[in-house]
């Protein structure tokens, strides 16, 4: 149990490391809370116009989400399953809810994708490919996420070989829900048919 909550933990405070407002500050891209959607994710960062920084934002925020899944299968592989679900959705909610930005974090998009990634490769892959083929087709990025993330936890558990009852299973719809819920102003703009377009005015 110790054990348990120290990967939890973890996994908060590497989630809570804010890359895409570090890399835009560190590299005078301007400040992203004032650009397009406010949002300290990849897609945002990709509004300042510097496609370098929106690329290192999305892997580094993918690969906080990998590591924390990784660094509990390898400290703790006796209960590996309730490891690896503690630490992917603790990273994805030190995204969302980063304690040294009074909690108004980004999205969970980047980070979930790693942490799924690391769950289950497979899964992860087919998530990038519904992200990134909507998100082409719609030239939408929210859209992409979001139709990433509502297949993810029916995909994650049966390509692991799981129940829809396992640690992983469950972490799977925690994680998608708090995406989605991340997500309730895009979706409000994408109904009104107002979401921003990539490379768009
Ligand atoms: O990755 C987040 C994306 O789905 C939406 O970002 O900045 O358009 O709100 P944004």
């Amino acid at each position: 149990i110790p054990l348990l909550l120290g990967l939890t933990l973890l996994g908060y405070v590497l989630g809570s490391i804010p890359f895409g407002l570090l890399l835009t500050r560190y590299y005078g891209a301007g400040d992203l809370r004032s650009i397009g959607s406010g949002n300290i994710g990849a897609t945002n960062v990709l509004r300042t116009g510097r496609r370098g920084l929106a690329a290192a934002t999305l892997a580094l925020d993918a690969l906080k989400g990998a590591v924390a899944v990784l660094v509990a299968l390898a400290v703790a592989p006796l209960f590996a399953a309730r490891a690896e679900a503690f630490a992917a959705v603790a990273v994805v909610v030190g995204h969302c809810f980063p304690i040294w930005l009074k909690f108004r974090g980004g999205k969970g998009v980047a980070t979930g994708l790693g942490a799924v990634l690391a769950l289950s490769p497979i899964t992860g892959l087919l998530c990038c490919v519904i992200w990134l083929a909507v998100a082409r087709l719609s030239r939408i990025s929210s859209a992409g996420a979001l139709a990433a993330f509502v297949a993810m936890p029916w995909m994650l558990a049966p390509l692991r070989g799981e129940g829809f009852g396992s640690p992983v299973a469950l972490a799977g719809f925690v994680i998608a829900l708090l995406v989605l819920a991340r997500h309730h102003a895009n979706i409000r703009r994408l109904l009104a048919g107002q979401e921003s377009r990539i490379g768009g005015r």
